[in-house]
């Protein structure tokens, strides 16, 4: 390969710069420097990382650090060593937990080393995922196109790295939305006879959010009840359907659960995608979490159903352990996907050759244009560990969420609250306790006390109306010594708690 010209061209421009002007660039002065900076900070990440177990799952950012972090606007620089060592001081001691083996709170990943250094290389890249003919499209087509075969989804399918759950739910229904309206949608708006949508009570909020977002009105969402395992009751969906029409109002969507929030709920997909295809109803699939479980062949038996969806959701930042942030949706048949986003524009016009020379953009199937590298980190992860170890680890959480759950009912002072069917856990400390008010405070305190002791972190929720403790196990570095310490702790805190209580009474 010949260099030679390009080299005489940069010599060319070198050439052209004028020595008096005084310009600035925020490149650091002396390279070698912020090299053995960057390796320091990068011997750190590792340091903390290996040594996590030791410290505790989270601690409150002491006041004084807190005010500390409250600056005026910083109108001059100073020296990235000092500002390092702030962060080392003031941010690093004090994150949210996720990264520690007894981190189990509402539903996060624990992200990898790989998954870190694959952040610094996008972000060093810079690049934006949008409609460029680059590497970095080719590297998130690559994932995308992993990802639609591992969910099963016919090669047909599209998909789109995201934020999260929520934009991947937002996505998936607006493509619902605008392929089901039958008329322009995008054109004239929302208009006519009341388009309605169905789900589950125990449907993540983001839908609710993603109903309202896209004009559809949060009265025209079926919250619908559930059966003893908190999975839809398709006898109440099929006559919700027929109620709606029956009333003029138009049946667009279904979205069903493939692990739901509270309970790890697993809607039936099959017999839900049966009435959808009878109905002639766009069926998403919520799978934030569990849709992973399609992941190891021991537990998709529990997500079929999962590949007939019109469009699902799910994390890599949850059960694939990314880091943050980084989901997918996927839909089914692409030109619909692109329907729903495609817009024209004289300045990102596709080209015959050079930077533009890509022909499908990742800004037709979404909301963003510009986009960043966040395929890098899914991309090494899944190369390096491959799909079959990703499928061991959800695999080995379900079996951990067992054996948490065999702990507690092991325990006469502890009381399971809801089946167990995937990766979480619901419980609360009874003791001798009988009051449901009692009973409710005594739990809520004794999460703020486990959070507070530095022990574990679980969350809590209501389950039936009675607030419970939730460990939700998407953590690769769990081990089961890990639960018998949390249940030891919800013993002694909650004994503690009835005591207080029983003294105060
Ligand atoms: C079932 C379900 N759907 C959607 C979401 C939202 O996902 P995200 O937090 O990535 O936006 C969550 C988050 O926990 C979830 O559990």
């Amino acid at each position: 390969m010949s260099w030679g010209w390009e080299l005489g061209l940069v010599n060319l421009i070198n050439a052209g710069t004028d020595a008096t002007t005084t310009e600035e660039t925020l490149d650091p002065q002396d390279w070698e420097a912020v090299r053995r900076l960057g390796h320091r900070m990068i011997d750190d990440l590792v340091e903390q990382l290996s040594s996590v177990r030791e410290r505790p799952v989270w601690q409150r950012v002491p006041d004084p650090v807190r005010a500390a972090l409250r600056e005026p606007l910083p109108v001059t620089g100073q020296p990235l060593e000092h500002i390092y060592e702030e962060f080392k001081s003031r941010v690093r001691p004090y994150p949210t937990g996720n990264i520690h083996p007894r981190f189990w709170g509402w539903v996060m990943g624990t992200g990898t080393i790989t998954g870190a250094f694959a952040d610094l290389l996008a972000a060093g890249m810079n690049s934006s995922v949008a409609i460029f003919d680059d590497a970095p499209s080719l590297v998130e087509e690559q994932v995308i196109r992993w990802l639609v075969e591992a969910m099963g989804f016919p090669e047909t399918g599209s998909g789109l790295l995201v934020s999260g759950g929520s934009m991947a739910n937002l996505i998936g229904l607006a493509v619902a939305r605008n392929a089901r309206a039958g008329y322009d949608l995008r054109q004239h708006g929302v208009g006519g006879a009341p388009f309605t949508l169905y789900a589950s009570r125990e449907t993540h909020n983001s839908v609710a959010k993603a109903v309202e977002l896209l004009g559809l009105g949060r009265e025209h969402l079926r919250l619908l009840p559930v059966d003893a395992n908190f999975r839809l009751d398709t006898g109440a969906l099929a006559m919700a359907v027929e109620a709606d029409r029956a009333a003029g109002r138009r049946p667009l969507a279904v979205i069903a659960n493939a692990g739901t929030v509270n309970t790890g709920a697993l809607d039936p997909l099959h017999e839900v995608a049966d009435l959808c295809a009878r109905e002639r109803l766009w069926l998403h699939v919520d799978g934030a979490f569990g849709a992973m479980a399609a992941l190891s062949p021991e537990l998709r038996p529990r997500v079929a159903g999962l590949e007939r969806a019109d469009s699902v959701a799910f994390d890599l930042h949850k059960w694939g352990y990314v880091p943050l942030e980084v989901g997918c949706v996927l839909v089914r048949r692409g030109d619909e996907h692109r329907a729903a986003f495609a817009a024209a524009a004289d300045y990102l016009a596709a080209a015959r050759g050079g930077l533009v020379a890509r022909q499908q953009k990742f800004s037709d199937q979404g909301v963003q244009l510009s986009r960043n590298f966040r395929s890098l980190k899914v991309w090494m992860m899944l190369k390096e560990h491959g799909f079959a170890k990703l499928g061991r680890l959800i695999a080995q959480n379900v079996a951990q969420a067992r054996y948490l759950a065999e702990l507690v009912d092991a325990q006469p002072a502890l009381e399971r609250l809801a089946p167990v069917p995937l990766n979480i856990v619901c419980f609360r400390y009874r003791g001798g306790v009988t009051d449901p008010a009692t009973l409710d405070a005594l739990n809520r305190e004794l999460v703020v006390r486990l959070h507070e002791s530095g022990v574990a972190v679980p969350s809590g929720t209501l389950v039936r109306g009675s607030y419970a403790v939730r460990a939700a196990i998407t953590n690769h570095r769990s081990r089961r010594e890990d639960f018998r310490i949390l249940v030891d702790a919800c013993l002694k805190i909650g004994r503690q708690l009835e005591a207080e209580t029983g003294r105060a009474s």
